[in-house]
């Protein structure tokens, strides 16, 4: 049998030959490596999908690295995800101009009172170590305005804001020949991102890992479609198979932007026992928190969350709550607490048995799709 054909509109806007994007996925805590690294980036993009590079774990300087790794490894399109902290790229977001680096335990010294109170009451009840990290001050969430010159002047052929509105850079990529991806949780937002002149837009329902809205992926997408105008659609949250391939694309999108699945492969950047956790998940495994990031985020559900939802407290905003749980959750695995620390993951994970290589996921995710879109309806369904 030949090689099976998917095509929609986004392969002939991205250069592609599978509506297929792994999504862009930065580290759970300060100083993990990337959900998304370059090895998945480039065995998604040569497979003929294109791969995001979780852009949002590196510094300025790592993430053009990264990015002329990319480039010597494939010449397919790729695209760079970027997590942009709101009032974006006017100021450092920490307003820390010129550091570098400074110790983690330094830095949560100044969060606030209540905060450091509650983190001093769990490092004395868990007897946990004192750990030391380093904080680096020049990464792409904290120096935002820099990380997209980087993009810009590498001409990443896909930019991705993981958060917020993209669209006071769609000039000047679309300047370089770059194209520019927005993500919704809503109708709302996915309105203002499509207004805003982005040329794709991910609608990402609540099943989804890592940061999720409110809305489950069945009902959001229908929504979305329906408010942004021409503006193309990929879905997400939730899609592991050629069967939520099959469904996004009858539902009217243009293709998906997949996760958790391709977390969970060979190339994927997890942690081993992330990865692992995943392979043991149900469909219930896995749950929403604002203790990672301060922002509702979903991630395999553990003992974190628990305490984090007993202490009564307020997330801080992003990204100052990363730097709470950070310095809790390096503090977890040095103890050894592993029932205290689980990756970001989506509610897909009880589906995922096996870690594969991201080609072989992408080549069943078609094959399946096809088979589906391709299969004679029975004529009982729909005899009149
Ligand atoms: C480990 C992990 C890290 C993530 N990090 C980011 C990120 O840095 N930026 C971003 O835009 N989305 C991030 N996400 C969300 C994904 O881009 C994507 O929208 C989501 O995984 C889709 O749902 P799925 O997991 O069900 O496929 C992350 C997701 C996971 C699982």
């Amino acid at each position: 049998m030949g090689k099976k054909v998917l095509r929609t509109k986004l392969c002939d806007i991205l250069g592609i030959e599978y509506p297929i994007l792994s999504a862009g996925m930065g580290p759970t805590l300060i100083g993990e490596k990337t959900g998304a690294p370059v090895e998945l980036v480039v065995a998604v993009s040569e497979a003929g999908g294109l791969g995001v590079l979780g852009g949002s774990g590196f510094t300025v300087d790592e993430l053009r690295v990264a990015i002329r790794e990319i480039k010597a490894q494939t010449d397919k399109p790729y695209g760079v995800d970027l997590l942009l902290p709101p009032r974006l790229a006017t100021r450092n977001a920490m307003g820390m101009e010129g550091i570098e680096e400074l110790p983690l335990n330094r830095v949560i010294e100044t969060l606030p009172e209540p905060h450091l109170k509650w983190f001093k009451k769990v490092v004395e009840e868990m007897g946990l170590p004192d750990v030391e990290v380093m904080l680096k001050m020049n990464t792409t969430t904290m120096r935002p305005k820099e990380a997209i010159q980087v993009c810009i002047e590498e001409k990443v052929p896909l930019f991705c804001a993981g958060l917020g509105n993209p669209g006071f850079m769609v000039e000047d990529a679309h300047a370089v020949g770059m194209k520019v991806l927005g993500i919704t949780g809503n109708t709302k937002n996915g309105r203002r991102i499509a207004k805003s002149g982005a040329d794709l837009l991910v609608a990402q329902g609540h099943e989804g890992g890592g940061h999720t809205g409110r809305i489950g992926t069945m009902a959001l997408l229908p929504q979305v479609l329906d408010v942004v105008g021409s503006v193309p659609v990929l879905a997400a949250g939730g899609i592991g198979d050629g069967r939520g391939l099959a469904a996004s694309l009858a539902m009217g999108c243009v293709g998906i932007w997949v996760g958790t699945r391709f977390l969970a492969t060979d190339e994927g950047g997890a942690l081993d026992v992330n990865k692992q956790r995943i392979l043991d998940s149900t469909d219930e495994g896995t749950r929403v928190s604002t203790a990672y990031t301060g922002k509702t985020l979903r991630a395999n559900y553990n003992k974190f969350h628990r305490i984090w939802d007993d202490s009564g407290l307020e997330p801080l905003p992003f990204p100052n709550q990363v730097l709470l749980s950070s310095a809790l959750l390096w503090r977890f695995i040095e103890a050894d607490k592993m029932d205290h620390v689980g990756g970001l993951a989506g509610q897909v994970s009880g589906l995922i048995h096996e870690i594969k290589p991201a080609k072989q996921v992408l080549d069943e995710m078609v094959e399946e799709a096809v088979d589906i879109l391709t299969r004679k309806i029975p004529e009982e369904v729909i005899a009149k």
